[in-house]
């Protein structure tokens, strides 16, 4: 039998298979921070690369760039975040901890989305809701901006002060002028970039969910404001299939997504527009196509007072955790012009764009994904356990190693066999030699650091030129030459997922 999946699972195999490790563990941790393992880095780049390759590579009209992590102070005043990038926090009275006001009731079963501080201080005491550390009275909720800031140069003055990004959207906005010049760009085009963001989230939690520090892949596309439904991709996603639960349904107490077309879904005004649409659907295609099942995700409108301050409408692609339930892993924001107007106004610049005769500040759809949130999803999709075997069945796009080389034995010239092929398809794989312990121990291994091929040598090899190809996820053995082992791994790992189950 397989047993759900549980929050632990996935930490103590991440922890320890060397996927990702509690940063300054050696002086006690520090909450918040998590540092990649050998196994976690590889799969962090393959994630990357894939999005780069999807969104970036293969597309034509989305152009890469790769900002500073430290940014001019003035694009944060611009932005909204010095104002507005706020949680709220409630200090105990008695032993002076502090939490996050609304997680505070979420915990204890209360349902909040964006509530005022004199909302969150109502429920609070209307719940007698207490410190969990000590049971002392909470005090009132006060705001808390959850930027990062440091000091530039020597001199800490007031007007040394700098933010780590928050987000690195606006990287992109402060050099849209840039990117039009340099590129060439017409409308409509897209600037893309990855990298890290940082957070001083007031209760970080739930493993690499609710971090300090982590990485953002985010995308802002640009399109006249008259022509938001003139999408000549339309068509290819038009009949594409997702679960949706919009604001007007959780308004009325629904909590179901339902099934839905995006053609059905702007036809019907859900969706406002078809550049919209366009970008839920091809971010789903992309999360699909990773192997997150469509029934494991949902498109969940924000209500009205959820919207961020630069949002005329959000949708949050939501992935179902089996131990914490539905939960973002991106967001997709109509900007509207927002951005590049405030960037107008506090810098002087002009940030408009010629499109057909005609200057216009173009709106902004933007699909913004979480990396560690991602892989979260993943690990856990791909978990299984069965009579206390784990493996790991995830996508071979992403798998730290695409493949794993054994001898059967260490001994008859097959070992120095093993590693002839180890060696000549090491450059075309990212593979490992194991010739460590039973045969048995180490395809255990392979499958739960998610390795989806081992390739066995052994006696047989030697006589007729032939080794085992093993498949992690339906642990079948084909038996091939060694000469068209590599063209068979190839349509192996290009044709998964393989049959499900074992
Ligand atoms: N530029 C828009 C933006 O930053 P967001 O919804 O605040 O929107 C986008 O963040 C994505 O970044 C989220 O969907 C999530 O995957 C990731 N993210 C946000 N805060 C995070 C945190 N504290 N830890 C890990 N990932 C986070």
């Amino acid at each position: 039998m397989e047993k759900t999946v549980t929050l632990d699972d996935i930490v103590n195999l991440c922890l320890r298979r060397g996927f990702f490790y509690p940063s300054g563990k050696i002086y006690g941790g520090f909450r918040g921070f998590y540092d990649y393992g050998p196994l976690g880095a590889e799969m962090r780049r393959d994630l990357i690369n894939d999005w780069w390759n999807y969104f970036v590579e293969t597309r034509g009209d989305i152009y890469g760039i790769y900002g500073a992590v430290i940014t001019h102070p003035k694009t944060w005043e611009a932005s909204g975040h010095v104002e507005s990038f706020i949680d709220y926090i409630v200090r105990c009275t008695r032993c002076g901890e502090e939490y996050r006001a609304d997680h505070l009731l979420e915990d204890a079963g209360i349902k909040v989305v964006d509530l005022t501080p004199e909302e969150l201080s109502r429920l609070i005491r209307e719940n007698n809701i207490r410190c969990p550390k000590c049971g002392g009275e909470l005090g009132d909720p006060q705001p808390f901006n959850l930027m990062f800031s440091t000091h530039v140069g020597p001199k800490h003055t007031k007007s040394s002060i700098a933010y780590l990004r928050p987000e690195t959207a606006q990287l992109i906005f402060t050099n849209f002028k840039n990117v039009v010049f340099t590129m060439g760009a017409t409308l409509p085009f897209g600037i893309a970039q990855y990298g890290k963001a940082f957070r001083n989230e007031i209760s970080p939690r739930n493993f690499l969910f609710r971090l300090r520090e982590f990485e953002q892949m985010e995308i802002e596309y640009f399109v006249n404001p008259k022509k938001m439904d003139e999408c000549p991709y339309f068509s290819s996603i038009e009949d594409f299939e997702l679960y949706i639960l919009t604001a007007e349904e959780q308004e009325e107490g629904v909590d179901e997504a339902r099934p839905a077309r995006v053609g059905e879904l702007v036809e019907t005004g859900v969706i406002g527009n078809k550049w919209h649409a366009y970008w839920i659907a091809e971010s789903l295609k992309w999360l699909e196509r990773l192997g997150l099942r469509k029934e494991h995700l949902r498109v969940r409108e924000h209500v009205k007072t959820e919207l961020a301050h630069y949002a005329a409408q959000t949708f949050d692609v939501e992935y179902l955790f089996p131990f914490m339930g539905w939960k973002e892993i991106e967001g997709i924001s109509n900007r509207t012009d927002y951005d590049l107007r405030r960037h107008m106004e506090y810098s002087g610049e002009e940030l408009h764009i010629v499109d057909d005769g005609e200057k216009v500040v173009p709106y902004v759809i933007e699909p913004s994904f979480g990396v560690e949130r991602i892989l979260m999803a993943l690990l856990t999709e791909g978990y299984t356990k069965h009579k206390k075997r784990i493996t790991l069945k995830i996508s071979p796009r992403v798998a730290p190693y695409k493949l794993a080389v054994f001898p059967l034995v260490n001994k008859e010239g097959i070992d120095v066999k093993a590693r002839e092929i180890y060696h000549a398809l090491k450059n075309r794989y990212r593979a490992y030699y194991d010739d460590r312990g039973s045969i048995g121990k180490r395809y255990a291994k392979a499958d739960e650091i998610g390795v989806p091929i081992c390739l066995t040598v052994d006696g047989q090899t030697l006589q007729d030129g032939t080794v085992t190809l093993r498949l992690r996820d339906t642990r079948e053995q084909v038996r091939v030459g060694v000469d068209e082992a590599e063209r068979r791994i190839e349509e192996l790992l290009s044709s998964w997922p393989w049959r499900r189950g074992y």
